[in-house]
């Protein structure tokens, strides 16, 4: 039954047509489902469909082709439980901190003092406990996008969808954000779809990892990650870790075909 599913892809594609009428199938025939709470990372190329994908789980534009259930109900009816947090952290600069985690819940009508309470919390979660009233521009770019993190958390999420948040982060914040979104994951026991260009990145996080294959972006591979969790650092260097990591690039760049 679907309802299993935090998220089922059923045959799911995406055709975009230009102004002069042309077609590009971007997705095709995409299948794949998440359990309550698993973290699955998508890794592919440039161009293969991931952005696509991810805007497509959202609601932010429709599938041409297939469905996608959340909790095995239409998209448009589980909205309410999918948030998004995207490559650069887009926080509006005349709001403090607190405020810009609490939008979602003023466009829903919904701030209340417990709802100010939690995202109080979530801030202090992330290490910003004491920024809560801060303007983004005093804040570093890893220190940002934790805040557009609790942003995406404050509605309670049971599909959290990230797409290269960290991608414009240097090497070291980067790491030490991977350690914190594993901490915020276990926390909140949200499923995630997290897609990144950095393979290590992908096979650190996830239990499962999903290459996408291009023209058109079809799934070609789904790699089970048993690593032990939590997971440090010192789980990069393992033997095991580089045999997932080398089984996932084996698969990038492969390209999925039309049949
Ligand atoms: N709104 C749109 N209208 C038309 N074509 C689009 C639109 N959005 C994306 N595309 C096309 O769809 C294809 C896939 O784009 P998408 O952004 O999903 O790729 P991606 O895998 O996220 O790439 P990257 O890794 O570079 O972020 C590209 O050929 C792109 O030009
Ligand atoms: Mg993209």
């Amino acid at each position: 039954m679907n309802n299993e599913y935090a998220i089922s892809v059923n045959n799911v594609g995406k055709t975009y047509r230009s102004r002069d009428g042309a077609d590009n199938t971007v997705l095709s025939g995409l299948d794949f489902h998440v359990r309550p709470g698993q973290f699955v990372s998508i890794v592919g190329q440039s161009g293969s469909g991931k952005t696509t994908l991810l805007k497509t789980i959202s609601g932010l534009q429709d599938p041409t082709e297939g469905e996608i259930l959340v909790k095995g109900r239409p998209i448009r009816e589980g909205l309410e439980d999918i948030a998004m947090v995207f490559q650069s952290p887009v926080l509006l600069p005349w709001r403090n901190n607190l405020d810009n985690v609490l939008l979602p819940l003023e466009f829903r009508g919904t701030r209340t003092e417990e709802a100010t309470r939690y995202a109080r919390e979530l801030l202090e979660m992330v290490g910003l406990g004491d920024r809560a009233t801060r303007y983004s521009y005093e804040l570093s770019g890893g220190m940002q996008q934790r805040v557009a993190i609790c942003r995406a958390l404050v509605t309670h999420p049971e599909l959290l969808l990230m797409d290269e948040p960290f991608g414009a982060l240097d090497a070291m914040t980067r790491d030490s954000m991977n350690i914190e979104i594993q901490r915020i994951w276990r926390n909140t026991g949200c499923s995630v779809l997290f897609v990144t260009h950095s393979i290590p990145e992908a096979v650190w996080l996830a239990d499962r990892v999903v290459v996408v294959g291009d023209r058109p972006g079809r799934i070609v591979a789904d790699v089970e990650i048993d690593l032990p969790r939590p997971r440090g650092k010192e789980h990069r260097f393992s033997p095991a870790f580089s045999e997932h990591a080398t089984e996932v690039e084996s698969y990038i760049g492969v390209t999925a075909g039309i049949s």
